[in-house]
């Protein structure tokens, strides 16, 4: 028998992503964990922002940002981009992290990370506590072992996952998309 909780934010697991932004004078990284894939063509991603964070006032002023996927060598830089603002801290110098020029946006992706994923902004949600920003992917940059012919190839356990506050990995295959139904 399941026992009544309260009604909240309980999906899980969900992506942490660091989310990179602003252009080549002023740039910032959010951590961010309410992140969602919201269409396949064209390949759109949303992420809910709070009006309070600095990440917040550049992606407004650009209309642009990068999603970095995080792999768990890099947990403490997904961490700490989440507990200090740009507006007083430059987190690219703070965690040794390289801004790499993208193709298609102006914002800078991280070079650190395997996977950056450039995207301009199509819509905006005004929700209460959050601003849902709904982004076209537009380019997209792998780490060479991880692209094969163009495709994104992630290996198995590399990148963090979250469930609740906790920080976890994300394992082994289990099985793979339609496997039930295949003979
Ligand atoms: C694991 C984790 C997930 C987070 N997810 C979000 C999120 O989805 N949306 C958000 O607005 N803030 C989120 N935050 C908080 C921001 O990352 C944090 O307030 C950050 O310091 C804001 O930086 P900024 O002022 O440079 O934008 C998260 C923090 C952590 C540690």
């Amino acid at each position: 028998m399941k026992t009544e909780i309260k009604a909240s934010t309980h999906l899980a697991p969900v992506s942490a992503v660091l989310v990179s932004c602003g252009d080549a004078q002023d740039s910032d990284i959010v951590t961010i964990a309410w992140a969602g894939t919201v269409n396949s063509e064209p390949p759109m991603v949303s992420i809910s922002v709070r009006r309070s964070r600095y990440s917040y006032e550049l992606i407004c002023k650009t209309g642009e940002f990068v999603v970095n996927l995080v792999p768990e060598d890099m947990l403490k830089v997904l961490d700490g981009c989440g507990v200090v603002s740009g507006r007083d801290t430059d987190k690219f110098a703070k965690f040794s992290l390289t801004r790499q020029k993208c193709a298609h946006v102006s914002a800078p992706a991280i070079a650190e990370c395997p996977v950056s994923l450039e995207c301009v902004v199509r819509k905006t949600v005004e929700l209460e506590t959050h601003v849902m920003f709904i982004a076209e992917i537009v380019g997209a940059t792998a780490r060479a072992d991880w692209a094969e012919g163009g495709k994104l190839r992630i290996p198995d356990g590399e990148l963090i996952a979250y469930v609740q506050n906790r920080y976890v990995t994300t394992g082994e295959t289990l099985g793979t998309y339609g496997f039930t139904a295949k003979k």
